[in-house]
């Protein structure tokens, strides 16, 4: 699907020691995976989880789901170890856990040039520390970005910020990751919901980033997929409208005029545009939804 618009609806953390739930990753139906060996896997756990996600990455079956790996920070004693097992397996994507700056996913894109295997390898990076919002946009200009997934406990443990159902406290650092995601074409993802059995807390918070502008939510649970999947994906009603405002707007430019009018409201060129990104969103989670 690359080249293509991909879909980032949901995107489920696996502990890479999981050896039962990275095999049961394959038949969910999740945009993304992001295969974990940072804090969800303890530290005696580490070697053998690093090299279970290697053999598992090289395996494959995945399908279309975007493979992601998020390793242990360079400046810790389990990160070099992680990349270096990782790059065998040619990963499609690291993403890079508490990154502070431009110089984090520098280190990284460095040791990516020198290694065979990871000529292709872009890096995510995790947004997650007061730096990474002072520092948003740098960190998105630099090498081999794709995108950010934000990691919204961490970032509430720093602040001292409570963990409120309206996450006002950490609004001015979601707008901001999303402002230097969309000024350098990454994607940005949101962060998780804890209280994975609430499926009606999930869907709030789901719309509450699908609103703010973000492409996804992580997830931690299998269970939280069907609702990331639903809120993320453009509505019958939305895809309606936008077919009426192409049609509408090449009616008139075949009038001569510039501007259209549906539903009481004004038509222009950049609502077109808005119009066929979500079709072509909605094209491309068929696309997805039909293998
Ligand atoms: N990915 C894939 N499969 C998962 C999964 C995940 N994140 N979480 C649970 N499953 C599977 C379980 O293996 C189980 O499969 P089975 O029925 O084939 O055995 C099934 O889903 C139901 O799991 P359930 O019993 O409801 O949950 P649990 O108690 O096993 O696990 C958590 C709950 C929260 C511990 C677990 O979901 C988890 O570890 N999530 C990821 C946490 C993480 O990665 N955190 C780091 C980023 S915040
Ligand atoms: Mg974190």
């Amino acid at each position: 699907m690359d080249g293509m618009v991909r879909p980032w609806r949901s995107a489920l953390y696996i502990p890479a020691s999981r050896e039962r739930a990275l095999e049961k990753a394959k038949s969910l139906p999740a945009d993304a995976i992001l295969f974990d060996l940072e804090d969800a896997v303890a530290p005696d756990e580490k070697p053998a989880a690093r090299r279970l996600l290697a053999e598992t990455l090289a395996a494959g079956g995945y399908g279309e789901r975007a493979c992601l790996s998020r390793i242990n920070a360079l400046d810790t004693p389990w990160g070099e170890d992680d990349l270096a097992t990782l790059a065998d397996a040619r990963p499609a994507a690291i993403l890079l856990p508490k990154v502070n700056g431009a110089a984090d996913v520098e280190a990284l894109a460095r040791r990516l040039d020198a290694r065979a295997g990871t000529a292709e390898t872009r890096i995510w990076a995790m947004m997650e520390t007061p730096l990474s919002v002072i520092h948003a946009a740098a960190i998105a200009a630099a090498p081999r970005m794709a995108g950010f997934v934000i990691g919204t406990n961490d970032l509430a443990k720093e602040l001292g910020a409570r963990q409120r159902p309206d996450r006002l406290p950490l609004m001015a650092a979601l707008q901001t990751f999303l402002l230097a995601a969309r000024a350098f074409g990454l994607v940005c993802i949101d962060g998780v919901y804890n209280a994975f059995r609430d499926a009606e807390g999930l869907r709030a918070e789901c719309e509450q980033g699908r609103d703010l502008g973000m492409d996804g939510k992580s997830l931690i649970h299998p269970d939280q997929i069907p609702v990331a999947n639903e809120v993320f994906a453009p509505t019958d009603d939305e895809l309606d409208l936008a077919r009426r405002q192409i049609a509408a707007f090449e009616e008139a430019a075949a009038e001569g005029r510039g501007v259209a009018v549906v539903d009481g409201r004004i038509v222009e060129n950049l609502h077109v545009a808005a119009a066929q990104a979500t079709l072509a969103k909605a094209a491309a989670i068929a696309r997805l939804a039909a293998r």
